[in-house]
Order: C-alpha cells, then sequence, then structure tokens
C-alpha cells in the first residue's frame, strides 16, 4: 500500500533506498554519493585494532554516518538491537562487546544487505548475532528485551521518525539506552528536498531539524544524555555539499536513556 508524508511517495522511496543499498552489499567497490568503508570508519573515531577483529567485507560495505559505540558502552552479557544493521559492521563489532553471553539483532528490510551480514557473521563464527528482515518502525523483537539500541545513518531515511524512535523505546528495558549517529539540519528543509524521494534516499531530504528530532526522541520517552557533532563526517555530492550549506545538514552521536528504569 502506498503512502505518503506529505507528498513523498513512500513505497517509491522503500524501492530507492532498497535499491541503493542492495548495491552497497554487493558492489562496495564501485563508489557512491557518499563515503562508504574502512577509511571512512576510521576517520569517523572506529578503533582499528576493533575493526581487526570482524570480518573485512563488513567494513568495505559501511555506511554509517558517525561512531557512536563509546557512547553505547555494551557490556558483555547484554543484548543490543541494531536497527539498520545494513551488512553488519557495528553489528558485528557489538557482538564481540557483549561476548557469547550476549545477543546482538540487527534488523533490515533489504535482503542483500541481511543476507550479507549473515554469512559473515557465521563465517566468523559469532554465533551470538542474528540478523532479521524488518522495519525499523516495527522490529521484530519482544518488547523490553533489549539493553541497548543502536543506529548508525538509517533512522533520516524514516518516513515516520517518532514510530521508529517509539519502537526503540518498547524494545528496550527501562534504564536501556540508545544510541545513535544520524543526519539532521540545523534549518528546516524545503518541501522541495523533503518530498524528493531520490534526495531523501541520498540522506539528505529525511534529515530532521535537530531541535525536533531531540524533541521525538524525548516524546518517545527517552532522557538525552549527551549529543556530538561528528566534525569528521563529509558529503560527496555537490547536491549534499550545497544542502549542508544552506541548511546546516549534519551527522550527530547521540546517547539517551529508557525513562522509568
Ligand atoms: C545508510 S545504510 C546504514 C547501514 C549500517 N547501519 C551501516 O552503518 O553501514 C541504511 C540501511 O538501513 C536500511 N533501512 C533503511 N530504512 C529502513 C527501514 N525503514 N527499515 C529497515 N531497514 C531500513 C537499508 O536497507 C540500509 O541497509
Amino acid at each position: 500500500m502506498t503512502s505518503s508524508v506529505g507528498r513523498l511517495d513512500t513505497e517509491d522511496l522503500t524501492s530507492r533506498v532498497q535499491a541503493m543499498y542492495r548495491e552497497v552489499a554487493l558492489h562496495p567497490e564501485q563508489g557512491f554519493h557518499f563515503e562508504t568503508g574502512r577509511p571512512l570508519a576510521e576517520r569517523l573515531g572506529y578503533d582499528p585494532s576493533q575493526l581487526d577483529r570482524i570480518p573485512a567485507p563488513a567494513i568495505d560495505s559501511f555506511a554509517g554516518v558517525g561512531y557512536f559505540l563509546d557512547l553505547a558502552a555494551i557490556e558483555a552479557g547484554e543484548t543490543v538491537l541494531d536497527l539498520g544493521s545494513g551488512s553488519g559492521m557495528d553489528s558485528l563489532l557489538a557482538a564481540v562487546a557483549t561476548g557469547p553471553g550476549g545477543a546482538v539483532i540487527g534488523v533490515d528490510m533489504t535482503p542483500e544487505q541481511l543476507a550479507k551480514a549473515t554469512r559473515l557473521a557465521a563465517g566468523a563464527g559469532l554465533a551470538n548475532v542474528a540478523f532479521r528482515e524488518g522495519r525499523i518502525e516495527a522490529p521484530p523483537v519482544d518488547p523490553g528485551s533489549v539493553d541497548c539500541v543502536v543506529s548508525n545513518g538509517v533512522i533520516n531515511l524514516a518516513p515516520d521518525k517518532g514510530a521508529v524512535f517509539t519502537a526503540a523505546a518498547a524494545a528496550l528495558r527501562p534504564g536501556g539506552r540508545l544510541a545513535l549517529a544520524d543526519i539532521v539540519t540545523e534549518n528546516e528543509l524545503p518541501a522541495g528536498v523533503t518530498c524528493n524521494a531520490s534526495l531523501w534516499a541520498s540522506c539528505i531530504g529525511g534529515a530532521m531539524q535537530q531541535g525536533r528530532h531531540l524533541e521525538a526522541i524525548e516524546r518517545a520517552g527517552f532522557e538525552i544524555l549527551e549529543v556530538r557533532a561528528n566534525e569528521r563526517y563529509r558529503f560527496l555530492s555537490d547536491q549534499a555539499v550545497n544542502a549542508s550549506r544552506e541548511y546546516g545538514v549534519k551527522s550527530v552521536s547521540l546517547l539517551a536513556t529508557r525513562r522509568g528504569a
């Protein structure tokens, strides 16, 4: 069923996002309008010695926008949910952090990303991570079963961000953490940008104004503990660079806890 937010065709958006990230999974070397891979991960702050502990193809297809695992501070034995897990880089790093006594569930809607992440986890002998097909607006996990929800570069792609934050809160136990990196804007984007599914799929059109982004997280039941700008995230295409200048499009990392502990 096609629904729309403003005049955005959400069915068209889903197809475009899946088509783009199918390529990121299958042909990460081809080059995109956004950066990918190990050079990006290291520049954003990922520890090279940690990256060496997971399969390289997961890092090749990394398409995140910031580092936040220090904020997540995942402990051994915890259960982690990765919303929009892609080819699995953050999920696999989280699986190393939780150890065999913990569990990581990666959720994504692009079959090729799920297949790649699943294959890499099995090849690495990481039995404590599983990848499930689903939408981040309604991830397939039991309510209150998760200690930490993470997400990297994904929520800007979701038309209903309130639903994503509400779903994250529902998945978490009281006191559980939400640690994410995402694209936000300083100024509201005009309708010409927000209703363009192509710009949206490029991680620009769906970016929420930062104040409203924080309000949406709080409204879902979180207390925000830390927000920091990812100064080292760069936009590549002229369109993205121009939007970044004009509307203050930028990457942030954030830590929040679910109220009610
Ligand atoms: C920018 S990539 C980031 C992937 C991964 N987090 C990383 O850092 O490499 C976005 C991913 O989110 C997935 N995605 C986007 N919108 C989604 C939604 N509504 N539900 C589930 N997955 C979604 C895409 O399939 C894609 O794999």
